[in-house]
């Protein structure tokens, strides 16, 4: 492998964030560092409240960190201007928890997929083709853009969170519990999709769940997290093989064996 090929997609090195001041502080996040290669999955697992949303918005710059950087192929995006960090930010994206709070109400689809594709100039009219093909890539007919997100169910909103993402062609995609929100039902049908996408796109991704039976099947790393500290990670099948960390072992202990979540193909809608 050449020293280039060499250089994770995405490194979150030495990250720290604390939320309020003085003897309110909050540290939500201790010196965690994350490598995401290029062309894989690493899987962020651990309980609620352990941190994993933080790392993901910290990632992305809706948090700030206290410590630590955020490199992307290798650039820290510390280091960048405010103009050159928001483009490259724009190669990092994130398909956030909630679906109903992510996409913007007074804006119709097709409005929220001009704005991902082309911020300068957000016009339907302009990228209609452009938006049509992002929403059939997640299944949703090409006149969901002229409707608002409340006119869909969780399962299609996640799809519309998952077509902005993809259509500004990021470098790592972040996907955080994005099917926690969501009914069992139409759970398994986001996944995938997801892992349909992430074959056909060669996705790079931090794939952030506490469902460990999926994470198995999605990721071929996985980091886990307690209480804001990264406690192991490694290799997903040497990890659940042979968890190093008592809490790893307890996570695993948790799991039944019959609970693997099967993949259905996304073949039926979420309607
Ligand atoms: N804006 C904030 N202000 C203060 N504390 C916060 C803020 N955001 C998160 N926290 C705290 O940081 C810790 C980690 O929260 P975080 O949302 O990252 O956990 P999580 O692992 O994503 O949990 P879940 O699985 O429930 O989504 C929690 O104690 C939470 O209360
Ligand atoms: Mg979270």
């Amino acid at each position: 492998m050449s020293a280039v090929a060499a250089i994770p997609a995405l490194e979150i090195d030495d990250l720290s964030v604390t939320f309020g001041h003085g003897a309110k502080a909050v540290t939500a996040v201790r010196r965690v560092s994350i490598d995401v290669p290029v062309g894989h999955t690493v899987g962020l697992v651990g309980e609620s409240g352990s941190g994993k949303s933080t790392i993901a918005k910290a990632a992305v710059g809706i948090v700030t960190p206290s410590a630590g950087r955020i490199l992307l192929g290798g650039v820290d995006l510390g280091t960048l201007g405010h103009g050159d960090q928001a483009v490259a930010r724009r190669r990092l994206q994130l398909i956030p928890q909630d679906p109903y709070s992510s996409l913007s109400p007074r804006r119709t689809i097709g409005e929220t997929m001009a704005e991902a594709l082309d911020p300068v100039r957000a016009s339907v009219g302009r990228h209609r083709d452009r938006i049509v093909h992002w929403l059939e890539a997640v299944k949703l007919d090409a006149d969901s853009l002229v409707r608002y997100p409340h006119e869909f169910s969780g399962g299609q909103r996640q799809r519309v969170a998952i077509a902005r993402a993809l259509a500004v062609e990021p470098q790592v995609v972040i996907a955080d519990e994005i099917t926690s929100a969501l009914d069992v039902s139409v759970q398994a049908e986001i996944l995938a999709l997801l892992v349909q996408l992430r074959e056909e796109l060669d996705l790079t991704m931090l794939f952030i769940s506490h469902n460990l039976a999926v994470v198995r099947q999605v990721c071929d790393r996985t980091a886990v997290l307690y209480r804001g500290d990264l406690v192991e990670s490694g290799d997903t099948v040497a990890m659940f093989a042979d968890p190093q960390h008592d809490y790893t072992r307890t996570l695993l202990a948790a799991v039944p064996g019959s609970a693997l979540m099967t993949l259905d193909q996304p073949s039926s809608r979420d309607r």
